[in-house]
């Protein structure tokens, strides 16, 4: 992500991810999850605008304003209070600088929201970046990185804005480099779910057979999916890496909404190398083997009501 200067204001696009894998490791004394995930960037966009407050507008807390371009009269719709990511994101930056915050953010809506696609963490990193170029703070990625970490579990990722595994709750980021240009077809179904809600219906026992059974060939053969996928991806073994792609809370977000289960069949018929849910969810998405079956499978997908379908790809 790197904010530039245009004219008086400051823009950046903030993109969305995918997870291509997720485990849930255990729960942890804080109430969150020990996760390990490879997320991805993708070329699906909010933007966010900066522009210096008026004259008249001196010293007023800054404003956010919205233009949400996400479809579907019932699509959960992005948060216009203090609460938003943005103004918090923006707030803690000026606190720990110990200046005023200013000025007005425009955010431009794309990324479904209650997706597993990680809009609103994009958002509130490219907040901070922007704020930090805008305002001359000129703090370095590390301390951008730390605020960011407080602010959610995802947002450290979106600051570097590479493929990267991500642990801990999600704040510890190792960029992984390497890994060929891969094409997507994703489905937000009309209803989303909520990260929270997904993570406290996700159970360590025995109904979470792919759990146990990577926990127990690990443990008796010390083989790592993670490490599999990884290496299945660089060497371009697209159809082998859906063998080591796995989300440990597609369970939970099927329990929740029977959207999951019918979108992965949707996409188990749908001719792609690999498909799974993003995130908490609820949108999925499949690996197409190339552009061109990406835009006729959403040309297909459309036609069945299934919600947002997207076309893209990793940045
Ligand atoms: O960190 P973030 O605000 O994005 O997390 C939203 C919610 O998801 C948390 O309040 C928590 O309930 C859950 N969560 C979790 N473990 C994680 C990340 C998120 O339990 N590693």
């Amino acid at each position: 992500m790197f904010p530039c200067k245009v004219g008086s204001a400051w823009e950046v696009v903030a993109p969305a991810k995918l997870n291509l894998y997720l485990d849930v490791l255990g729960g942890r004394p804080d109430g969150f999850h020990e996760l390990e995930t490879l997320m991805l960037p993708v070329r699906i966009y909010d933007s966010l605008r900066w522009t210096a407050a008026s004259p008249e507008e001196n010293g007023v807390a800054p404003a956010l304003r919205i233009r949400n371009l996400l479809s579907g009269a019932d699509a959960p719709q992005p948060d216009l209070g203090p609460g938003n990511l943005v103004l918090r994101a923006a707030e803690s930056l000026a606190r720990a600088a110990g200046i005023a915050p200013c000025g007005t953010f425009e955010l431009i809506k794309r990324i479904p929201i209650q997706a597993g696609m990680g809009g609103g963490s994009s958002d509130a990193a490219a907040a901070l970046l922007l704020a930090n170029a805008a305002w001359g703070i000129g703090y370095s990625y590390e301390r951008l990185a730390s605020l960011a970490g407080e602010l959610g579990s995802d947002i450290p990722f979106f600051l570097q804005s590479s493929a990267a595994i991500c642990r801990g709750r999600g704040e510890q980021v190792e960029p992984v480099a390497g890994l060929p240009l891969l094409h997507f077809v994703v489905v937000k179904p009309p209803v989303g779910l909520s990260t929270a809600e997904v993570f406290s219906r996700w159970r360590r026992s025995s109904d979470q057979p792919a759990t146990l059974r990577r926990e127990t060939e690990r443990i008796e053969t010390g083989d790592r999916p993670l490490s599999k996928l990884i290496a299945s991806l660089r060497h371009g073994a697209l159809a082998e890496s859906g063998i080591w792609m796995q989300n440990a809370l597609e369970s939970a977000a099927a329990e929740l909404s029977p959207w999951i289960n019918r979108l992965r069949q949707v996409f188990a018929e749908c001719g792609c190398y690999a498909h799974g849910m993003t995130g908490s969810g609820s949108a999925t998405f499949g690996v197409m083997r190339s552009a061109r079956q990406a835009r006729r499978t959403a040309q297909l997908l459309a036609t069945r009501r299934l919600g947002t379908v997207l076309v893209t790809a990793s940045c």
